[in-house]
């Protein structure tokens, strides 16, 4: 696609928004046109999501596969019983404990949503964002907003306006700037029309969590390596895509901690050796390495889940050729973290004895 626009960045107070900008953004809204705008989780690529027009922009500017369906964000629960046929009573139980939040609902979809904007299916992806700025715009334009994350597809997900600004200045005409996103990672898809829910992309709010308030959901397979393949094609079709890539390449490192380390240093000297550009992200502060080789990612998951897709951005813009990225642990929000490794790395190695591999996440 050409570059057509002047893109503007604006800057709002993200507590208490200037009323004029929000009004002037959903002016855009609601004539058709294309604005970014932060959520809790990431950057979000937002169009009036019952106009076919506006929505397959979004489609053309982040060169998005038309299969692979948007999350429409609603900003009250008129809006959502709007897009849906019914709202299951543990859809009813989630939305009361955790929206406002990074969780979105599939559920059967009425007919005022748009084939183009659930890529055919009879399906639809809904969640409530927290983050006032997404609120008030949504409310003042009046209209659901379909939103996919900011970046170019493929790319990490931005967390930032200038991230948003380097995927996709000239595309579009408004980026509304409300600083870092909190969260980081991708609100968590759940497909709600079964009598066990299963959770389609795992994200801000974790299984445990959900568990608690609902009782057993399931994860789908593709989550878990098993071959669920055609099943995700039908379920959630965004899970087949490559994601999270930096152009840097991505060589995820897991298993038993000493092994992990000692594969860790024997690859960067490896590659070293090759005249590579290396960085190591780890969330350990024992590695035995040259420190300005490392970029620490945090000490808990909500800190390596907020600045995840930043550390991988910022890596291409300080000309990295590889990164090696040390596994955390599965659990909580670390599920989800992994998830968006594994789907960046296009090198996996397990460092575990090969009989116990098989046992991975069980
Ligand atoms: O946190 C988020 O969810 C961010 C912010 C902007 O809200 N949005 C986001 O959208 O991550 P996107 O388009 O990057 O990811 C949407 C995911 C895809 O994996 C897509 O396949 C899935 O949701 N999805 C959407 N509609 C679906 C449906 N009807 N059935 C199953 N999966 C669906
Ligand atoms: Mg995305």
């Amino acid at each position: 696609m050409s570059k057509k626009f002047r893109t503007k960045i604006i800057k709002l107070d993200k507590r208490q928004p200037q009323e004029n900008i929000i009004r002037n953004a959903s002016k855009l809204i609601r004539s058709g046109e294309i604005v970014a705008f932060p959520t809790e989780t990431v950057y979000g690529l937002g169009a009036n999501a019952l106009n076919p027009t506006s929505v397959s922009k979004i489609f053309e500017i982040k060169g998005r596969p038309a299969d692979n369906p948007l999350i429409i964000h609603v900003a009250d629960m008129a809006m959502l019983e709007s897009l849906v046929i019914k709202i299951p009573p543990k859809a009813q139980r989630i939305i009361k404990k955790f929206w406002p939040g990074p969780i979105t609902l599939v559920l059967k979809k009425s007919k005022i949503v748009p084939e183009i904007t659930t890529g055919g299916l009879n399906t639809v992806a809904v969640r409530m964002p927290k983050n006032k700025i997404a609120r008030e715009l949504i409310k003042k334009s009046g209209t659901p907003i379909a939103a996919p994350s900011a970046n170019i597809s493929g790319r990490p997900s931005p967390t930032t306006a200038i991230h948003v600004r380097d995927d996709l200045a000239g595309k579009i005409r408004l980026i509304l700037d409300g600083g870092s996103t909190r969260i980081g990672i991708e609100s968590t898809v759940i497909d709600m029309t079964r009598n066990i829910p299963v959770i389609l992309r795992p994200g801000g709010i974790s299984k445990e969590k959900i568990e608690n308030e609902i009782g057993k959901v399931c994860i789908h397979d593709s989550l878990l390596g098993n071959n669920g393949r055609k099943l995700i094609i039908h379920r959630s079709p965004g899970m087949k895509y490559q994601h999270y890539s930096p152009k840097a390449k991505v060589m995820l490192i897991e298993g038993p901690e000493n092994l992990v380390k000692t594969k860790i240093i024997q690859l960067s000297e490896k590659l070293e050796a090759e005249g590579k550009n290396v960085r190591i992200m780890t969330a350990s502060k024992s590695l035995n390495v040259n420190p300005k080789k490392i970029q620490y990612m945090g000490s808990t998951f909500e800190t390596i889940a907020r600045n995840l897709f930043a550390n991988l951005r910022q890596a291409d813009k300080d000309n990295i050729d590889v990164i090696i990225v040390q596994g955390i642990q599965y659990r909580n929000t670390g599920f989800a973290i992994m998830n968006r490794l594994k789907k960046a790395a296009s090198t996996k190695i397990d460092t575990r004895p090969k009989k116990n591999q098989a046992l991975t996440h069980s």
